[in-house]
């Protein structure tokens, strides 16, 4: 078995995997949702407090199955620093005690992963990313082989949701709640700029459709607050159709991916559907409690990485805010 452990933003996650047959056995994860909330967005520092608060706790609930581990693995980039790092020093406490190695994890080749937890991989894969750290597109070929084709110039797409609804005073994370006040909303009542949409280039941008929403909620009331959601939501969607129609037209698609965090997104997910249809591309999603950031997705990269042999020094292993892969 493998230990995971995840803790690259706001939830502590530890995992048990089954090598041989790539099954959970256990998983758990704490998020700190709530703390950060008040802030509205993530507060590095109070973040590793937690973690480290957090991990141990959960730890002591895998006991059981320490004496049948063969390695550990730890996420160890992309991320914020801080919390990278309470993971990694319990992961190499861990290792070191037991003298099994140690696994260092890139969090987006997890969350890619995230689509194979106890299941067999399967490739090409054109993968979309959307999370609050990254939106990127990427062709992945096999675990070796992930080529970035696109990727945001500035903020990503989970965090621009979560920007506007701090400017609207509706706590973190922002996605969900976005996502909600929209339902009820009016996509056209607001002609926000879709963003890149004169551009050639093949990039994404949040931060102009951000300002833009900004400069609306300035001179809104309340009541109007579900009609923004819904405008900024269509620009924020429409912003990723224009870009995939445009690779679509160089690389057609067989088998599409959405992951991240922000892969939850009902309206997304739709339009995406939409767009292969003609394609008669198959659209893949992680289960819905897998979207998001979770230790069962470094687990299953560190089932590959453990065939493979890809495994770490436990003196040399260290973190990285920028992804490694
Ligand atoms: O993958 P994830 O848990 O963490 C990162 O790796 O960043 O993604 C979290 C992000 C947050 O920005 C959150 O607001 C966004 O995903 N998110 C959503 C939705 N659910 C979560 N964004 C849009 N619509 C949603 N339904
Ligand atoms: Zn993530």
């Amino acid at each position: 078995m493998i230990l995971s452990i995840e803790s690259s933003c706001d939830d502590s996650a530890v995992a048990i995997s089954e090598i041989k047959t790539k099954k959970l056995l256990f998983h758990k994860k704490i998020s700190q949702e709530l703390e950060h909330s008040i802030y509205g967005g993530v507060v590095p520092e109070l973040a590793a407090r937690l973690h480290a608060q957090a991990l141990p706790k959960i730890l002591e609930d895998a006991k059981e199955y320490f004496s049948s581990l063969k390695a550990v693995a730890v996420t160890t980039n992309p991320g914020l620093s801080v919390t990278l790092l309470e993971g990694v020093m319990m992961a190499k406490a861990v290792a070191h005690s037991l003298g099994i190695p140690l696994i260092g994890v890139n969090h987006l080749v997890g969350h890619i992963y995230s689509l194979f937890i106890e299941k067999e991989e399967f490739f090409p894969l054109t993968t979309l990313l959307v999370s609050g750290g990254h939106t990127q597109l990427m062709e992945v070929k096999s675990f070796e082989s992930i080529k970035t084709v696109a990727k945001s110039m500035d903020d990503s797409f989970g965090e621009s949701f979560d920007k506007v609804a701090k400017m609207m005073s509706l706590g973190y994370p922002g996605g969900p709640i976005i996502e909600k006040l929209a339902k009820d909303g009016d996509r056209a009542r607001y002609a926000l700029p879709i963003p890149l949409h004169q551009s050639p280039k093949l990039a994404f941008s949040y931060s102009g459709l951000k300002n833009a929403v900004r400069l609306t909620i300035e001179d809104a009331q309340k009541e109007d607050y579900k009609d923004i959601a819904a405008s900024f939501e269509y620009a924020a969607v429409m912003h990723i159709v224009q870009k995939l129609k445009k690779y679509f037209k160089i690389s057609p698609p067989k088998n599409f991916a959405i992951v991240g965090g922000a892969s939850a997104n009902a309206y997304l997910r739709e339009r995406v559907q939409e767009l292969l249809a003609p394609y008669g591309a198959t659209l893949f999603l992680s289960e819905l409690k897998y979207c998001s950031d979770n230790a069962a997705m470094i687990g299953r990269v560190a089932i590959k990485m453990y065939e493979l042999g890809l495994f770490s020094d436990l003196h040399t292993l260290g973190v990285s805010p920028k992804s490694l892969a």
